[in-house]
């Protein structure tokens, strides 16, 4: 380990994922535990999820300082994420790295979420100045960095896409992604969804409603699922080209849970071949929430003195992507 290397341990709660990751300023990456709350039924309810992580931050904790071989006393910072995110979950996930942060002595970083997905998908595939697809249960955004932000080209305008596909799997009975997409290659016949492109934004509300109609009525699953999984992914796909066509970059990196679709990777390879770029996929680890993401995120914030005060070391959740000052862009 080299002298001037500092050692971040960064703490993922937005959601359904308690996450503990450890990594330092030279971007590796030496922990990255996790515990998902699972409902029993329906989407996630906040309180649970809060609980859930609450229990389980303390043997995660433990875990990741066994993984990673690393003595409490040799962190040099604290990170946590601090949003966009659920609010009771948020406030766990900050609570935890406010008490480690007075404990240990050592700076407190808050976290974008959204920035930490980019963040270790350039860190993990290389990749310098992507056009980015973030693709989550939560988010759906394109994303670009310029002058010092990402800055947002197109993004939702309702449901994320992974919500979309996972309320159609749970209301039809097969469950969560990526049950929809594997029932959907055996589908035959396609039935025309409400495509909705407007601009570089994207609405998936009325593609799922309009889907869930087919399959009330009686409609083979498998080609209702075929309908929805390659419009919702051709409407990723052509946002995507836009962005990739405006700004002229050379790479397309596809972040967040839905970056694991088999599908969603065909069709974005077909498309930046005719643009002459090149796709990358952040490993399917660090696909989902992941504490990593927020450590090695935390590690580039440690760097360019990004640190926070405990008294304003808020939650927030709706905290874009846009509002983070990104000092660190060219350090990797
Ligand atoms: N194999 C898979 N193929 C496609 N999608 C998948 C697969 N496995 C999980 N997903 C999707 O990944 C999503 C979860 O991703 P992630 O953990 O990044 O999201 P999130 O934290 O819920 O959302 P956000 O990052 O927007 O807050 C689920 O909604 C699910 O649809
Ligand atoms: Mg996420």
């Amino acid at each position: 380990m080299r002298n001037d290397e500092k050692i971040v341990l960064g703490i993922e709660s937005t959601a359904h994922t308690f996450g503990v990751g450890i990594a330092t300023t030279m971007g590796r990456v030496l922990a990255n535990v996790k515990s998902v709350y699972t409902p029993k039924s329906g989407g996630i309810h906040p309180r649970e999820a809060a609980q859930h992580h609450s229990h389980l931050a303390p043997e995660k904790i433990k875990e990741a300082l066994k993984v990673s071989g690393i003595a409490p006393s040799q962190i040099n910072a604290v990170a946590f994420s601090s949003g966009p995110g659920m609010g009771p979950c948020l406030r766990v996930g900050a609570t935890i790295a406010r008490a480690l942060s007075l404990k240990l002595s050592v700076p407190l970083i808050s976290v974008n979420h959204g920035v930490a997905h980019i963040e270790i998908g350039r860190l993990t595939t290389g990749c310098r100045d992507p056009v980015v697809l973030y693709v989550a249960g939560g988010n759906t955004l394109v994303t670009s960095y310029k002058d010092g932000r990402y800055r947002i080209f197109g993004e939702t305008l309702d449901i994320a896409a992974g919500n979309c596909l996972d309320a159609f799997g749970v209301t039809t009975g097969l469950g969560l992604m990526p049950n929809p997409e594997i029932k959907s290659y055996e589908g035959k016949k396609f039935y025309y969804l409400p495509y909705k492109v407007k601009g570089m934004d994207v609405s998936f509300s009325g593609v799922l409603t309009a889907a869930l109609k087919l399959f009330r009525e009686g409609v083979r699953l498998e080609d209702v699922c075929y309908s929805l999984v390659e419009t919702v992914y051709s409407m990723l796909t052509e946002v995507t080209e836009r962005a990739l066509a405006f700004t002229g970059k050379k790479e397309v990196l596809i972040v967040g849970g839905l970056s694991r679709s088999k599908r969603l990777k065909e069709m974005m390879m077909e498309m930046v071949k005719l643009h002459d770029a090149k796709l990358l996929v952040v490993p399917e680890e660090y696909a989902g929430d992941n504490g990593a993401m927020i450590a090695w995120t935390g590690a580039l914030q440690l760097l360019t003195n990004q640190t926070i005060s405990i008294e304003d070391s808020k939650v927030r959740p709706r905290y874009r992507i846009d509002e983070v000052e990104i000092k660190w862009f060219n350090y990797l």
